[in-house]
């Protein structure tokens, strides 16, 4: 018998940054997130969800060897994909690929070949950050509820409010996510106390739901100037402290312990996806 026995692994936190509108500022939240986590030292894996669209790779000025297209047609491991951004202390970054229109709308077993990979990896991270498409597209719902937790970022644009709402409600209801932190960008913050009050009287009244503010992120030349020149912001430098004050919220903020670890989620999504899913197909290019 060995005489240092494994230790268990003990499952990385899974959080999806999602929105019901779209260009509010996910992708700002979820690299900026990444970094923060990795200066604190923990070994963080950022997934840009949005598979079709190249969100993360451009704001982080990363190119990728491989496609996550490649993976779920099974002619690579996910680890062929994967990127190091040397930002903050140093993470992963699975990039999403522009140009993939086949996969708007992952069929089962394209989410079963995702899931196997992703538990692959799992354990190799402290802090897996998902940052998803807008809306309430399938693969939107499939990665949100594979998720242990989720940030809704929006903005005090009244659209930006409904399609919140609209997000939670499918989320809650169709998914069973109780808990949702929230993020207002692009506000001052008045507004954004304004905003997220008149966001949780809403679900308060109709949804059986526990919103929690998380802090907001004021309109500002630096952020981006930040996201223009493919460069993060530092903290105590050009970061907002807002941002910053988000950030550590967002990352301090206690796991949910009832949801369990990366495993159990994605098998939790797939069994999911496959009771809405009877017909499994990809969408044509
Ligand atoms: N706090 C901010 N201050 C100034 N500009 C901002 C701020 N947050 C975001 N932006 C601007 O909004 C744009 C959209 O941000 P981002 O790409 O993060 O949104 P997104 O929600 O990820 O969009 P998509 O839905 O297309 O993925 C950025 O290019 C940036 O110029
Ligand atoms: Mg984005």
């Amino acid at each position: 018998m060995s005489p240092h026995p494994q230790p268990v692994a003990r499952p990385p936190r899974v959080i999806a940054v999602t929105s019901g509108k779209g260009g509010v500022g996910k992708t700002m939240f979820s690299v900026h997130l990444a970094a923060r986590a990795a200066r604190r030292g923990q070994r963080v894996l950022l997934m840009d969800a949005d598979l079709g669209l190249a969100n993360v790779d451009v704001m982080l000025g990363v190119s990728p060897a491989a496609s996550i297209q490649q993976v779920v047609e099974d002619e690579c491991p996910l680890q062929d994909v994967l990127v190091r951004c040397e930002e903050g202390g140093g993470f992963d970054v699975i990039p999403g690929g522009s140009g993939l229109h086949g996969l708007t709308r992952l069929s089962s077993a394209q989410q079963r070949i995702l899931l196997d990979e992703m538990d692959a990896l799992g354990p190799g991270y402290d802090l897996v950050l998902i940052d998803t498409a807008a809306g309430i597209g399938d693969n939107v719902m499939y990665f949100v509820s594979a998720s242990e937790s989720a940030v809704v970022v929006l903005t005090p644009d009244p659209t930006s409010l409904t399609d919140a709402y609209a997000l939670i409600k499918v989320l809650s209801r169709q998914r069973n996510m109780r808990r949702f932190m929230v993020v207002v960008n692009q506000a001052a913050e008045l507004d954004a106390q304004i905003t997220f009050r008149r966001l949780l009287s809403v679900a308060d009244r109709y949804l059986d739901v526990h919103l929690e503010y998380m802090g907001h992120v004021p309109e500002s030349g630096n952020v981006r100037r930040a996201i223009q020149s493919q460069r993060l912001m530092t903290p105590g430098s050009t970061m907002p402290a807002e941002l910053e004050n988000a950030l550590d919220a967002v990352l301090d903020h206690p796991r949910d312990g009832a949801r369990g670890g990366l495993r159990f989620f994605w098998q939790h999504a797939l069994s999911d996806a496959m009771a809405n899913d009877d017909e499994p197909r990809r969408a044509s290019a």
